[in-house]
């Protein structure tokens, strides 16, 4: 497995534990693996404590490939969860290295290694918006005229690695999710959204986008890899709904005030321009990028039956996930 130090990562492993597999798993430092053992051991079930000491790790990274290469002899199915995630464009070229490259090398180890399947988590990120605002599947086209984030344009050269490897025999298959929403990390993902809900947030934007539980994205990636199926892709997205919605449910289970100021398209841009300004004068950072803006305004909805009609699946619902992670915070502060 490869980012097991991450939200995915952490609960698929635990997953995997769960249904006594052994288990190699790729972490890059020390920190971020004890980071993933405090989850670890908070989230797995008692009796499957003991085990987190079966977990072979191998200390690598995406674009190291002897390191990879020693972390895929031997194995018969790679998950493979790394990614850098960041809407930055001037992470742009550390996005391709370790997104694209990265799975690039992945899909030509286990092609090398005559591996049974691997899969790739992927997000909605790479379908592009319907012209016709109605409701995304998996048939979505990729639109590279659409402003497109540099991290959707990542993901995007990731998953074109992924079906190259099918043509060259490797089976896979991959998954599309929404916001992932689960216990664990607060400095990152949707994780943070949390941190900042309890620290007080007081405004929302309009747009509506998918969102899916952790725990529904590794029950279907393990459904998925321990089946026949192979060159499909699959929407994870347990509800559409929309961030003003989001941010009042976790509000609400934080026992916090509901965010009630709505912000608008102009008032974003401006602070996008105040702080690019800063940045220039002054280089502070910045987390606000026009494709995260867009984002913010936009009201795309992904369909989920593909998922739902093939495995008979029934997604949790958002609000249980949000219960779930919020408990993990509270026990966590
Ligand atoms: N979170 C979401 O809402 C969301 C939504 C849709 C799709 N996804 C996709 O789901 C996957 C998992 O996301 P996540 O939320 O679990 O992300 P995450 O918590 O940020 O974890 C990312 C993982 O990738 C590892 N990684 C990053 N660069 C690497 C490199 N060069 N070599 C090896 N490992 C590297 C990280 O290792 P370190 O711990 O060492 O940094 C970490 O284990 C990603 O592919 C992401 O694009 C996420």
């Amino acid at each position: 497995m490869t980012g097991a130090t991450g939200l995915v990562g952490t609960h698929l492993l635990i997953k995997l534990i769960q249904k006594k597999h052994q288990i190699r798993a790729l972490y890059r430092t020390e920190a971020k693996k004890e980071a993933f053992k405090k989850v670890y051991l908070a989230c797995c079930r008692p009796e499957d404590q003991a085990a987190f000491n079966t977990i072979e790790w191998i200390q690598g990274d995406l674009n190291n490939i002897p390191s990879l290469t020693t972390a895929l002899k031997d194995i018969y199915q790679v998950y493979h969860c790394a990614a850098m995630i960041s809407f930055n464009p001037a992470h742009y070229r550390k996005l391709r290295k370790i997104n694209i490259e990265g799975t690039a090398n992945i899909v030509n180890l286990c092609l090398i290694h005559n591996i049974k399947k691997l899969c790739y988590v992927s997000s909605i990120a790479t379908l592009s918006e319907n012209p016709s605002s109605t409701p995304i599947d998996e048939t979505a086209e990729w639109n590279p005229e659409s402003s497109n984030s540099v991290y959707a344009i990542t993901k995007y050269g990731a998953e074109m690695e992924v079906w190259r490897g099918t043509q060259e025999g490797l089976d896979a298959v991959i998954v599309n999710p929404g916001i992932i929403i689960g216990p664990g990390f607060f400095d990152s993902g949707s994780g943070y959204l949390f941190k900042k809900i309890n620290k007080g947030m007081n405004y929302y934007t309009t747009g509506t986008t998918g969102y899916v539980s952790v725990q529904d994205v590794v029950k279907i990636m393990y459904i998925l890899m321990n089946m026949s199926i192979t060159k499909e892709r699959y929407i994870l997205v347990g509800e559409n709904l929309t961030f003003k919605s989001v941010f009042t449910m976790i509000a609400k289970a934080l026992n916090k005030p509901e965010p009630k100021k709505k912000i608008s398209p102009l008032l974003m841009k401006i602070a996008y321009y105040i702080q690019l300004l800063n940045r220039t004068i002054f280089r502070t950072k910045r987390n606000l990028f026009k494709s995260s803006i867009k984002s913010a305004f936009s009201n795309t909805l992904y369909k989920n039956e593909k998922i739902k009609k093939e495995l008979t699946y029934s997604f949790t619902p958002i609000q249980t996930a949000i219960k779930e992670t919020v408990s993990f915070l509270k026990k966590e502060a």
